[in-house]
């Protein structure tokens, strides 16, 4: 595989019971892009990210991140996950949950920088159960970078988050990226989408469209990429 690439999903497939979550999903993610999942709600998006964390065993097909093929322990320090329900601890406080995350990773220092970059810092004392939602979430998000991923996946990341925050939290994003981390991020955000380099469309567990915002546009000949979906999706449920 490329140097240039940081994770490879080949031909994956994975079953629940008779539900096929994933069916046959390729891809590829470079180094330093943000590559989107978009969907409708049960699409795959997140059986799709586990499987790249490694926390879910594909039944069939393969998958490569940054150079390792799953399972393998090591590369899970180099990743960071943030959940689509936030796995906080409720009894600690912020700065507590971010330092548990840094100490799972081995890491020391980057609690104030993870804490500072959500917008947290002055709120670090605080008990996580007594955060509102977009600042729980905020705080899952820190927890997820505090030990500074090469990859990282977050799955529906600003649920909750008001519109400024969600702005600044895409610039870093893009900062991110522009220093060399992969991310990967699901959505059902338009404007979120239009800041992704890639987008992957996904649909009952396979990859319908993929290609830039614009190229996807083009692809479905719409003016924008909420009618570019609804008419790919449209038209593979027709065929
Ligand atoms: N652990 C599981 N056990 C049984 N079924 C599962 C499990 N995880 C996912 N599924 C099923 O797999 C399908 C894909 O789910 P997934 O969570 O990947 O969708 P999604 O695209 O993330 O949806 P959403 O936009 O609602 O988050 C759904 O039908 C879901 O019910
Ligand atoms: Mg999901």
């Amino acid at each position: 595989m490329s140097e240039q690439v940081a994770v490879e999903v080949d031909s994956v497939t994975k079953e629940f019971g008779v539900i096929k979550a994933l069916n046959g999903v390729t891809l590829r993610v470079r180094r330093g892009e943000i590559y989107g999942l978009l969907g409708p709600n049960g699409a795959g998006k997140t059986t799709l990210i586990r499987s790249i964390v490694g926390l879910i065993a594909p039944n069939s097909g393969t998958v490569t991140v940054l150079g390792r093929k799953l399972p393998n322990l090591d590369v899970l320090r180099e990743v960071g996950y943030m959940t689509q329900q936030a796995a906080l601890y409720p009894g600690l406080s912020v700065e507590e949950n971010v330092s548990f995350f840094a100490a799972i990773y081995g890491v020391e220092g980057g609690v104030k920088d993870a804490l500072e970059f959500v917008d947290l810092y002055t709120r670090r004392g605080s008990v996580v159960a007594t955060l509102s939602g977009g600042m729980r979430q905020r705080c899952s998000l820190a927890c997820a970078l505090v030990h500074r991923p090469r990859l990282l996946l977050l799955d529906e990341p600003t649920v909750g988050v008001d519109p400024q925050l969600r702005v600044e939290l895409w610039e870093q994003f893009r900062r991110m990226a522009a220093d060399g981390t992969t991310i990967i991020v699901s959505s059902h955000v338009m404007d979120e989408a239009e800041r992704c380099q890639r987008l992957g469309l996904i649909q009952y567990g396979r990859l319908l469209a993929e290609g830039s915002p614009s190229e996807v546009r083009s692809q479905a000949g719409t003016q924008n990429l909420e009618e570019a979906f609804l008419k790919l999706a449209g038209e593979k449920k027709e065929s």
